[in-house]
């Protein structure tokens, strides 16, 4: 068996797709360790979720920097200690900058509440029942100094049903996000998946176009 993947999982909130690669993990269907779990607000309700499960946490609150730069070498001068294969963004609300990704370069995930490249940004449910689509989804990309514009690794789709409200929206989302994000961590933990100079590669392949995956 090869080594665990050493995570880094960034988090600003609920925590619930922490939650996911955690019972991912603690189900033995994933093999990786969480080396930190660091998130910018101290009320963040997935500090609470990982001090449960006996991880090591981190606050950074972002207030206490004078800007976006200081913020981001002190994260990055804790990560370069833990020195993660991956650093995982779970609704970590914060934009990093180009110095802090080329430091990480092929090495930061996210996981973004739409089909990418549709709906970069805020409220994706909300826009997408405003432009009455009907196919939805959910993405995990590279994470590149362009918001939500990286590579996109895999993606999960969903219908959008007459009648869904946002709130409908995000909760389907969340649920195909805790199957998405997992697996992209298993291909990555068991080499299926490969990411060199911001290409990934499935199955030794150069991957044209997201793997989509409905589980
Ligand atoms: C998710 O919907 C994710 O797509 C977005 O932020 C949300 C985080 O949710 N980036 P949670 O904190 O994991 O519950």
């Amino acid at each position: 068996m090869t080594a665990p993947l050493r995570l880094a999982v960034l988090i600003s909130g609920n925590g619930s797709n922490l939650q996911a690669i955690i019972d991912a993990i603690e189900a033995n269907e994933l093999n990786a360790e969480i080396k930190a779990v660091i998130s910018n607000n101290n009320q963040a309700h997935g500090l609470l979720r990982a001090t449960r499960h006996g991880l090591h946490t981190w606050v950074i609150d972002h207030r206490d920097y004078a800007d976006r730069k200081q913020f981001d070498d002190v994260l990055q001068h804790y990560l370069q200690t833990i020195d993660p294969d991956f650093i995982v963004l779970a609704g970590f609300m914060r934009i990093l900058g180009a110095r802090f990704v080329e430091a990480f370069a092929d090495r930061i995930l996210n996981i973004h509440p739409s089909l990418l490249p549709a709906y970069k940004g805020l409220n994706t449910h909300q826009r997408v029942l405003d432009d009455g689509a009907t196919e939805h989804g959910v993405s995990v990309h590279l994470v590149t100094a362009e918001l939500d514009d990286g590579p996109i690794i895999a993606q999960t789709s969903y219908a959008v049903e007459r009648g869904d409200t946002a709130e409908d929206l995000a909760a389907r989302g969340h649920r195909v996000e805790h199957r998405l994000y997992p697996q992209v961590l298993r291909w990555l933990a068991d080499k299926t998946l490969t990411i060199d100079g911001g290409r990934i590669y499935h199955d030794q392949a150069l991957l044209e176009s997201p793997i989509r995956y409905q589980p």
